[in-house]
């Protein structure tokens, strides 16, 4: 098994001056609160749940056999109510849900009160002129703008399913997640604004849109004033369709399985999962993870700088802080535009308490020098937090000390869209840090680390990391694909008739002698490219519907800024003109960017005259892997179909 070879031994215990500011537990509050959670987790999930108000409130807790549970199956509850109204009738009303800054410098801030007047208006538009219904699947496909996050709400609040498309996805991509979910209405944008450039994003998924037979209407907000070739009957402005409606709106209670939405995330075959959250139990992690891990007092200003296309925009941009009735902070642009200061500009601009970003930006910034952090004040920040992929010490100890100025404790946060909300994570005020590890679960979580046969391995041995009961957020399957739900978390630790069934998360990773996990990264065909979770056979078969295209391997090697790259091995069509193919690979990287986005393209494309495999024709990933990280194979090639493939590859590589 996978074993680490550096052992950290610095430590950072909380600092007086977060501690000041803070009002969560102590180490031994924590401890307490942890042993209570453990004893009784139901029991410790029913209090958290009453944290949330209720239409109905639930009798019951935790129903059902995994990998099929509920929670609060029969409590009935409105998402919207509880990240807007209930804030109403408190010192919160006129307090900031969002204070955006666009890319051009534009400010908006928007109170609770008229966060309610916009989701209310839109909520009774989307219902009365569009005809969208409870159970209905809504795409948005939007920027960073208010509006995205005003039309996730009213989505929530009559009971429409959500589906969110990453704005920096293509067309094709689009179109295959809206075909999955049999989305009816699509929101989206006429452009938006990206290291200064207003790039249309309607015009460009207009013929996408032809092949989804579902859909009904196409929503468009106008941020960049382009021209959007409005289709009669099917299109309608954002703007003309929300006047004059109604800004009351009365929220009906929804049962608490009701699927609240629908994410798609990649796994390691070809097609997306569209995983699926329901209400009540997701709410209820994303309001208590959300709480303890960040800490939210009444002053804090919250940024995550996560796109609301992944699960953190979802989790800790949208519900988890408007729940607690935090004010966050949204960002349209590119973080280096106008320059590469301009997260740390807006920090100071706005006294930005809460940062949380992912390693990869970490890293980008750490190369592009301390010059553009020291131009601002970063005085007004008191936490910093990480997520989507392993902080190496190096890249944490640059934020805690350039970004954090020593004051601040980092949160390094271990989750995943399946998992709904943040599991693992230090709690700010009581946790010791080492830098590099997420640390322990959160109170109510049981995750262990253990071998291929279920076990628990020692302290510092390598295994596979697993969630042994369920939990609230947790997914409820892949949207119209149960076989696979199974397939790709339960049957890796079955059960049996005394012991329920592990949830597999693809990750391995260790535990320490303190218990504090450390992540070691996938162990799946899956990859992690600059905090970003993409399958190689989602590559692979981009690159096989390219005319040239034969054959292809995609593995990733580590990378270190975006924590992985990605090399594609590719065996041409007999009929490729030689002439042709030193262009293929840059050909073949815009192909990928084309049908499936920038972020999936190869950073290197290898052509090659074929592909080592195993007797029964499965290409032999480890082996390309080996190539491209070390250069040479090692281990057992017994199985492997030609040898001779082999040396070639390598001298390709020479
Ligand atoms: C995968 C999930 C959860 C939001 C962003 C990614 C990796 C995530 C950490 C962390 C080490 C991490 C895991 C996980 N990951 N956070 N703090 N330390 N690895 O969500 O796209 O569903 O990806 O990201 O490998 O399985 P996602």
């Amino acid at each position: 098994m996978i074993s680490s070879v550096l052992e950290e031994k610095r430590r950072f215990k909380p600092t007086k001056q977060f501690l000041a500011g803070s009002q969560g537990p102590n180490e031994k509050a924590l401890e307490l609160i942890r042993k209570k959670a453990a004893r009784n987790p139901e029991a410790f999930w029913k209090a958290q749940a009453q944290n949330l108000v209720w239409k109905k409130a639930p009798k019951k807790v935790l129903s059902g056999k995994a990998p099929h549970n509920t929670w609060f199956a029969d409590g009935r509850i409105n998402a919207a109510f509880n990240c807007i109204d209930v804030h109403l009738t408190t010192h919160r009303r006129n307090k900031a849900a969002i204070i955006w800054e666009g890319e051009p410098g534009d400010i908006r801030t928007i109170t609770y009160l008229q966060l309610s007047i916009e989701v209310n208006r839109f909520a009774h538009a989307l219902t009365k002129t569009l005809g969208v219904g409870k159970g209905d699947v809504v795409g948005i496909y939007m920027g960073m703008v208010p509006e995205a996050v005003i039309a996730m709400l009213a989505c929530a609040r009559i009971g429409a399913t959500h589906n969110v498309v990453f704005g920096g996805f293509s067309g094709d991509s689009l179109r295959d997640r809206l075909n999955d979910s049999k989305a009816k209405v699509l929101i989206t944008q006429d452009g938006v604004h990206r290291k200064g450039v207003a790039t249309p994003l309607k015009a460009a998924i207009d013929s996408s849109l032809k092949e989804v037979p579902s859909l009904r209407h196409v929503v468009v907000l106008e941020r960049t004033q382009q021209d959007a070739k409005m289709k009669m009957g099917r299109d309608v402005f954002w703007d003309q369709l929300v006047k004059g409606m109604d800004t009351h709106h009365e929220a009906e209670g929804f049962p608490s399985e009701h699927p609240l939405f629908i994410l798609y995330t990649s796994g390691s075959t070809g097609k997306p999962k569209g995983i699926l959250h329901t209400t009540g139990g997701y709410l209820t992690q994303a309001k208590y993870s959300a709480n303890i891990v960040f800490d939210f007092q009444d002053r804090d200003l919250f940024f995550c700088t996560a796109d609301i296309g992944w699960i953190t925009g979802h989790t800790y941009v949208t519900y988890g802080p408007l729940l607690c009735g935090a004010s966050i902070f949204l960002y349209e642009g590119a973080p280096t535009y106008p320059e590469a200061d301009r997260f740390w500009r807006m920090i100071e601009r706005h006294r930005i308490t809460i940062f949380y970003t992912a390693p990869t930006a970490i890293r980008t910034f750490m190369r592009l020098g301390d010059e553009f952090p020291n131009r601002w004040d970063l005085n007004s920040l008191r936490l910093l937090g990480s997520v989507g992929e392993p902080i190496n010490p190096e890249a944490w100890m640059w934020y805690s000390r350039t970004i954090g100025h020593e004051r601040c404790p980092i949160v390094d946060t271990w989750w995943q869209t399946e998992t709904g909300a943040i599991l693992i994570s230090p709690i700010p005020s009581a946790t010791t840090l080492k830098p590099g590890t997420a640390t322990r679960p959160l109170p109510g979580m049981d995750i262990d680390v253990v071998d291929k046969s279920g076990k628990s391995c020692k302290p510092n041995v390598g295994g596979l990391l697993v969630i042994k009961k369920p939990w609230p957020g947790m997914l409820r399957t892949i949207y119209g694909d149960e076989k696979r739900y199974i397939g790709a978390y339960w049957s890796e630790f079955p059960g049996s008739k005394k012991q329920a069934p592990f949830y597999f998360t693809g990750d391995g990773a260790r535990k320490d002698k303190d218990g504090y996990f450390w992540i070691m990264g996938r162990v799946d065909d899956v990859v992690n490219i600059s905090g970003h979770r993409l399958g190689t056979a989602e590559v692979e078969s981009s690159l096989v519907a390219h005319p040239s295209v034969a054959e292809a391997a995609v593995v990733a090697r580590p990378d270190e800024i975006k924590g992985s790259a990605l090399v594609a091995f590719v065996v041409l069509r007999a009929d490729v003109k030689p002439e042709y193919v030193a262009a293929l690979p840059e050909i073949l990287r815009a192909f990928v960017a084309k049908q499936i986005g920038p972020i999936a393209k190869p950073d290197e494309v290898r052509i090659t005259g074929g592909l080592p495999k195993t007797r029964s024709g499965k290409i032999m990933r480890r082996l390309l892997r080996e190539i491209v990280t070390s250069g040479v194979t090692t281990g057992d090639v017994t199985t492997l179909e030609d040898m001779t493939v082999l040396a070639a590859l390598r001298q390709d590589d020479e």
